[in-house]
């Protein structure tokens, strides 16, 4: 099974990517998490994408898409994938069709007011496990792995605003796009707890 996740920044996508991945045994792909490893360890394609990552802005196309390109031919992506922040756009939409086979576009469905508290109040560890200070009482550690807890760079008032408009002109119209293939499930669960999410999730998988 081959999943999108799609949803605007702090919908949820990589919360309950790991709850999907758990249980369906999905390689969890998600290109914001590629291109922070790549700033990370200073390469040409971080140092690239860092300045439409800080802007709020889509990386280029050529570049994001090549990558996806790529991984999806790895060993442990044959066996399925959740696509989380990819594709983006119409463009990037219509190139995965040239190099995959999409079963299902999940659409999590948040109202735009929760989701500058949820960012800028998320705190992540280099596992990949994202949490929220409402629910850390304080804790600095991660829970999975104890590693420390750190905010994103681009989890600030200020970027969030630019990624909330780049999502909202770019990507909201793949919501059309994956409805009029057949494709598309909404999760109108999206403002419950992240169980409650994940089994509404769960319900639509199952069928
Ligand atoms: P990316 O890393 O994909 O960021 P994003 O889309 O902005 O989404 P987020 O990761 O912020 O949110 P999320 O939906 O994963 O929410 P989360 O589960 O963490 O992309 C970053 C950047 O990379 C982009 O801006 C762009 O520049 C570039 N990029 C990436 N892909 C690209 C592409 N295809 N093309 C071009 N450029 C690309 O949850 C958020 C918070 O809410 C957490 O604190 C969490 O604990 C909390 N939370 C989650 N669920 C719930 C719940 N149900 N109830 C209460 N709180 C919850
Ligand atoms: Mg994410």
């Amino acid at each position: 099974m081959n999943v999108i996740l799609l949803g605007a920044p702090g919908a949820g996508k990589g919360t309950q990517a790991s709850k999907i991945a758990e249980k369906y045994n999905l390689l969890h792909i998600s290109t914001g998490d590629i291109f922070r490893a790549n700033i990370k360890g200073g390469t040409e394609i971080g140092k690239l994408a860092k300045s439409f990552i800080d802007a709020g802005k889509l990386v280029p196309d050529e570049v994001t898409c090549a990558i996806v390109k790529d991984r999806l031919t790895w060993e442990d992506a044959q066996n399925g994938y959740m696509l989380d922040g990819f594709p983006r756009n119409l463009f990037q939409a219509e190139e995965l069709e040239k190099f995959a086979k999409i079963d299902i576009c999940l659409n999590i469905d948040v109202d735009e007011a929760l989701l500058m508290d949820r960012i800028c109040g998320r705190r992540v560890c280099k596992c990949g496990e994202s949490y929220h200070v409402s629910t850390l009482n304080g804790e600095t550690k991660c829970r999975k792995c104890g590693g420390e807890l750190y905010q994103r760079e681009d989890d600030n008032p200020q970027t969030v605003k630019a990624r909330l408009i780049t999502y909202n002109t770019q990507t909201a119209p793949l919501i059309d796009y994956y409805k009029k293939q057949g494709k598309l499930a909404t999760v109108t669960s999206g403002e419950g707890s992240p169980d409650e999410v994940f089994e509404q999730i769960v319900e639509i998988l199952d069928k």
